[in-house]
């Protein structure tokens, strides 16, 4: 289990009497990305909210970067565990903080207690221009961007402190359509530089494709199926993958492997 970034075994959760995650078994190897899909409610946001540790497991083994999650209880252990793991925010409005520059949002994400612009400029400016942007729009505040702009602050937010996973969970979904495309390809090239190990979530097939290695297809809180993108998308074994290919192919964007 320890080869992998992330190994999960048997994983459940329940709220009360409500099973939303119902033996989930899956491995992300180091430098790939995994992709999970599935429709609305199937459990994929409970599932990034354990890999980060705001959702805990009613039973199951979680390993991240070779660490049992049910070992990391104390304060310490967990704001480690929390930097380590960097989540994407789905939606790029609220998740800057509008009194902030960007540059102070970033210096904070490198150094909480107190992290100030002018010791990380460098370092800054190189993160704005991996994303896209230019290094002196580090002085400026949120409201001064677009909504793909500031998804990519909230990228470089996430990968500044180069984490060793990251998940994004429907971080295109608040945005315009050609935007979402360029966002996908954005992070399709930092996955490729920089050997990035990622889970991908999305209930948009053609959206996980883009960035996808391998995709787990969810279903009612378990995985119906999984395997390399090509594989799955091209030769479906589930009833339930079938039709989740044949309701998107509609969908903007979409592009079933040849
Ligand atoms: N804290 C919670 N308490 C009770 N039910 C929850 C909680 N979080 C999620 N759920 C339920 O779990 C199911 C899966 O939710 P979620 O993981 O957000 O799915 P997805 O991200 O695939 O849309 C939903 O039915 C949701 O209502
Ligand atoms: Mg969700």
């Amino acid at each position: 289990m320890t080869e992998s970034m992330v190994a999960i075994d048997d994983l459940r959760v329940a709220y009360g009497s409500v099973t939303v995650l119902d033996g989930v078994s899956l491995s992300v190897p180091h430098g790939r990305t995994l992709g999970v899909v599935g429709e609305s409610g199937s459990g994929k946001s409970t599932l990034a909210k354990v890999l980060v540790g705001v959702a805990t497991p009613t039973s199951g083994r979680v390993e991240v970067d070779g660490t049992d999650l049910s070992r990391v209880h104390r304060g310490r252990e967990m704001y480690a565990h929390r930097r380590r793991v960097q989540m994407i925010p789905q939606d790029p409005y609220s998740s800057l903080s509008p009194r902030r520059t960007i540059g102070q949002t970033l210096a904070e994400a490198i150094s909480p207690r107190g992290g100030r612009v002018t010791r990380f400029e460098e370092r800054i400016a190189r993160e704005l221009e991996r994303v896209g942007l230019s290094g002196d729009m580090m002085h400026r505040f949120p409201h001064e961007f677009s909504g793909g702009q500031r998804q990519r602050v909230a990228i470089a937010r996430s990968l500044i402190i180069d984490p060793a996973f990251v998940i994004a969970d429907e971080i295109t979904s608040a945005l315009d359509v050609s935007v979402q495309a360029q966002i996908l390809e954005l992070l399709a090239a930092i996955k490729a530089e920089q050997n990035l190990t990622m889970m991908f979530i999305s209930h948009n097939l053609a959206v996980v494709q883009r960035v996808s290695d391998d995709v787990a297809v969810m279903h009612r809180g378990r995985i119906v199926e999984a395997g390399p993108v090509e594989q799955v998308y091209t030769d479906p074994q589930h009833w339930y993958t079938r039709r989740l290919l044949e309701a998107d192919p509609g969908s903007p964007g979409f592009r079933l492997v040849a």
